[in-house]
């Protein structure tokens, strides 16, 4: 892949990467669409990471369809798909990790201390094996990407980070290689995170600024329904994911809830 990669830049091409786990769904593809654009060629990574996952959760029953995922990329015209295996990435003895501090503390990182070491982790590599002159990641991860962000500023990456927007179904569920795992009665209680954050921006619409009020709404919206436990509603600085009580400027409200056993995280940008 390195070679591969400093042929294209010899030819004077510029390279997009999107970074993936698979089980490819149109939010992927419409990464792809923005990489296709910016970029004179495309390299989607297809790696489900071990390091992100932490040892009680779904590493092993993640869902994978490298063949359909390949088919896919095909017709949208990708060329290059990147498939390390777990080995390959993390040999025997591998012992170098990254790490963004604060930033990780917050929001998915409490319940899922091992996620961004991982995700920081893997990326780093990614970039180090592909040298992409940019990279594109979904916002549904917002955590996720001004993590990145900090990271490529923090160590000098010479890397464009591009932020796409969420991809929702039909009905408003942000789209998630996880929705694959939600049975036909969980779709409902599922729809409760964008009905959530709907809600939300009505409330702030309507003048509402306490973000403790907001917050009641959404948590009365979600435990409505049987089938879901909230791990956290957060509205917090853009940032630095700190909390805030009062909405004055721009602020992130972040969610992340089980439907369950399938965890899903939305979230929404509530501007005053
Ligand atoms: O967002 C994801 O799918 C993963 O966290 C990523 C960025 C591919 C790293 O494994």
């Amino acid at each position: 892949m390195q070679k591969f990669s400093a042929q294209i830049k010899k030819s004077g091409k510029t390279i997009a990467l999107v970074p993936t786990m698979g089980y490819l769904h149109e939010g992927h593809i419409s990464l792809v669409r923005i990489a296709q654009k910016v970029c004179d060629a495309t390299i989607v990574s297809i790696f489900v990471n071990p390091a992100q996952f932490g040892p009680s959760e779904d590493l092993n029953s993640y869902p994978r369809d490298l063949e359909k995922d390949c088919a896919l990329l095909k017709k949208e015209g990708v060329e290059t798909i990147f498939t390390p295996t777990p080995k390959e990435l993390y040999p025997a003895g591998y012992q170098t990790y990254v790490n963004a501090l604060h930033l990780s503390e917050h929001l998915c990182g409490i319940s899922r201390p091992a996620l961004f070491k991982g995700v920081t982790t893997v990326l780093t590599k990614l970039f180090n094996i592909v040298s992409p002159n940019k990279a594109v990641f979904g916002k549904k991860d917002f955590q996720q990407f001004v993590i990145v962000c900090q990271m490529i500023k923090d160590l000098n990456f010479n890397i464009e980070i591009i932020g796409a927007p969420i991809v929702r179904e039909a009905d408003g569920l942000a789209m998630s290689s996880r929705n694959a795992y939600l049975k036909k009665n969980q779709r409902k209680p599922a729809l409760s995170l964008y009905k959530a954050l709907k809600q939300s921006e009505q409330l702030v619409k309507k003048g509402e600024k306490r973000a403790e009020t907001i917050i009641g709404a959404a948590l009365k919206l979600i435990n409505s329904f049987d089938e879901t436990l909230i791990d956290y509603i957060s509205i917090c600085n853009l940032e630095t994911f700190e909390e805030v009580k009062i909405i004055d400027c721009p602020v992130l409200m972040a969610l992340a809830v089980k439907v369950g056993k399938t965890r899903l995280i939305d979230n929404i940008i509530l501007s005053p």
